[in-house]
């Protein structure tokens, strides 16, 4: 743990290709051998387009879930302190197989998963809004962190110099925006690396939190390996995040909630994936069709509630100055159809509650000096329909420019010279996803060498890391922990805890 921490410490001062954690990678044999990427649902095959029509018609009354998160909800301390020591006690006889025995076990959990694909995208769609195209892909996901943590879980038993020390009890703290992926991601790494795992679902997917628990549950030897635990109350919930035996917290979220974890208890082993405020830029000799369709997708897919979506696009020269980039732009995103997940002509569904404060400014309010080149409406009563928005004539160190809004909008900024974008992109306080098009390996250089992100995209969107290809993780306040990269080659090593072998034996 105090190796770790040690780590964690160097890296929070160090950009990432220099961190120690991703050096540390050297000393583990954790290469995947046969994994695969899962592929979607192919919707050019006719009894696909069946299943997703049968599965939306269930969306409107879907009870998906709500018998497990209503056992699940702890209203007292003691309630808290028996399901946590049940879940230490489990730990026990999980820490003591092999990593390769885990392995094997997480690769059943990958098959279940696929099984249930079906049910999977109707909770989502039905309890948080999200359409069944950006659903789809997401239990995709959420397979692919089941068998490639099960092959990573394999290189644990074989590290020279160091034994590999299962952690007892792991809290995972998953956001509502990909309610599938990222608390299946987080729970499968900790069981791989031979942790318990207290689950703590976000409450506006709740039910999705709950049916993954019933898929992965009745395939671990003791039930109380994945324990559900939904919290309404505040006090309880910091009672959880710093209980004596919580081992570690896998936070995804806002960087806030980072900072609150960390007040209520500061020596909390905290592995936080937080916010974002991320820019596409687009240089001159970029492909402009190409560049446009990038842009829009990361805007807009699942109505801009993704840490990773762009939220800023950054033109420079001439693709500044002349109309034809905007217009594309224009045309492209009036081309989205926005509704209800239920319909399976929409394309972006709803925010996840009606739009207030800071969501609500960014949809109706411009600074000073913008325009709207689109501007949101309101689609229906419920404050949760938007049409997508567009802003030009962001201002430098404007509140635009430095804000997450979480929501359908973007903003254009423009450059002079590629330097200034860049310039733009980092004077932003996150560094989590960034883009840039262009047809010139100049630029490539140049953007490679100084743009401060975690996950980089050359000519294509910025949003949708696939396992094992594109690593995911942050820089500056869009990580907090050891930043070891979820879905890439060490992120186990970051949930261990470590000996070196010659004390151990
Ligand atoms: N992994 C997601 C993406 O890449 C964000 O959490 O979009």
């Amino acid at each position: 743990d105090r190796f770790l921490a040690s780590l964690a410490a160097l890296d929070d001062a160090v950009p990432p290709p220099h961190r120690v954690a991703d050096r540390f990678a050297a000393v583990s044999p954790s290469r995947p051998g046969h994994f695969e990427n899962t592929p979607d649902t192919d919707p050019a095959v006719a009894s696909n387009r069946d299943m997703v029509r049968a599965v939306l018609a269930r969306v409107p009354g879907s009870e998906v879930g709500v018998a497990t998160i209503e056992a699940a909800r702890v209203t007292s301390e003691s309630q808290l302190d028996s399901r946590l020591s049940a879940a230490v006690a489990a730990a026990q006889g999980w820490g003591a197989l092999t990593g390769k025995e885990r392995g094997e076990i997480l690769h059943r959990v990958g098959e279940a998963l696929e099984a249930r694909r079906a049910d999977l995208i109707e909770v989502m769609a039905s309890e948080t809004g999200k359409t069944a195209d950006q659903a789809d892909p997401e239990v995709s996901e959420a397979i692919d962190f089941a068998h490639y943590y099960g092959e990573l879980a394999a290189g644990l038993d074989n590290v020279d110099g160091a034994v590999h020390v299962p952690e007892k009890l792991t809290l995972v703290t998953p956001p509502w925006n990909f309610p599938v992926a990222i608390p299946a991601g987080s729970v499968l790494a900790a069981l791989a690396a031979g942790s318990a795992v207290a689950l703590k679902p976000a409450g506006q997917a709740e039910r999705c939190g709950a049916l993954l628990a019933e898929i992965i549950t009745p395939l671990l030897p003791d039930p109380g390996l994945l324990t559900l635990v939904q919290v309404e109350e505040q006090a309880l919930g910091r009672q959880l995040v710093g209980h004596a035996l919580v081992d570690r917290v896998v936070l995804t979220g806002a960087y806030e909630t980072a900072q609150l974890f960390r007040s209520f208890r500061p020596d909390l082993p905290l592995l936080a994936e937080t916010s974002g405020k991320n820019a596409i830029i687009v240089t001159p000799s970029a492909d402009l069709d190409l560049a446009v369709k990038d842009v829009v997708t990361s805007a807009f897919g699942h109505a801009g509630q993704k840490c990773s979506a762009a939220s800023l696009v950054v033109l420079v020269g001439s693709v500044a100055r002349s109309a034809r980039f905007r217009n594309q732009l224009i045309d492209a995103t009036r081309s989205l159809t926005v509704g209800w997940p239920a319909n399976p002509e929409s394309q972006i569904g709803p925010v996840i509650e009606p739009a207030a404060g800071k969501l609500l400014d960014g949809l109706t309010k411009l600074g000073p000096g913008e325009t709207w080149l689109l501007e949101p409406q309101r689609l229906d009563d419920t404050g949760r329909l938007w049409s997508p928005g567009i802003r030009d004539g962001v201002r430098r160190g404007s509140a635009y420019h430095r804000t997450e809004y979480f929501g359908p909008i973007l903003g254009i900024m423009t450059a002079d010279s590629l330097d200034e974008a860049i310039d733009l992109v980092n004077e932003v306080d996150y560094g989590l996803t960034s883009g840039l098009h262009t047809l010139d390996p100049a630029d490539l250089g140049t953007w490679l060498d100084r743009v401060q992100a975690g996950n980089l995209y050359v000519n294509r969107g910025i949003t949708g890391a696939i396992v094992r290809r594109q690593p995911f993780g942050g820089w500056k306040r869009s990580a907090v922990g050891a930043g070891t990269k979820a879905g890439g080659p060490n992120y186990l090593v970051g949930l261990s805890a470590w000996q070196p072998a010659e004390s151990h034996a």
